[in-house]
């Protein structure tokens, strides 16, 4: 597991608000935290097996920072009290806690994810 942080920049072609480019496709290595930065939220992107998943990057427990924590096997723990979530659902295995997803689609090889208010 690595973590990765990049500052998303304004826009690109077919990513327009509420939408915020976030990433290169090609950019997020397998198996990594990937942090951005896009109006004052934290994002984490997350690339396994070619599928992308993208969550609020403040943990549902006590708001650690997600991307502070380890990937292994579809798994992500919190590096604060170890909760664990399984990021093909964002559910947590030790209690009810559920990660908040980040909607996000792919425009020629950028990813674009949607900013809520
Ligand atoms: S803040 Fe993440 S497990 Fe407590």
């Amino acid at each position: 597991m690595v973590s990765e942080m990049t500052s998303g920049t304004g826009g690109a072609p077919g990513i327009k608000p509420p939408w915020h480019y976030a990433a290169e496709e090609s950019d997020l290595k397998e198996e990594t935290l990937h942090l951005v930065e896009l109006e004052g939220k934290g994002i984490v992107l997350i690339k396994e097996e070619g599928q992308i998943y993208a969550f609020s990057n403040t943990c549902p427990h006590a708001r650690c920072p997600l991307d502070r924590g380890t990937l292994e096997a579809h798994v992500l723990m919190c590096i604060c009290h170890g909760r664990r979530f399984d990021i093909r659902t964002g559910e947590c295995l030790n209690d009810r806690l559920e990660l908040k997803k980040v909607e996000w689609k792919l425009e020629g090889g950028k990813i674009g994810v949607k900013i809520e208010e």
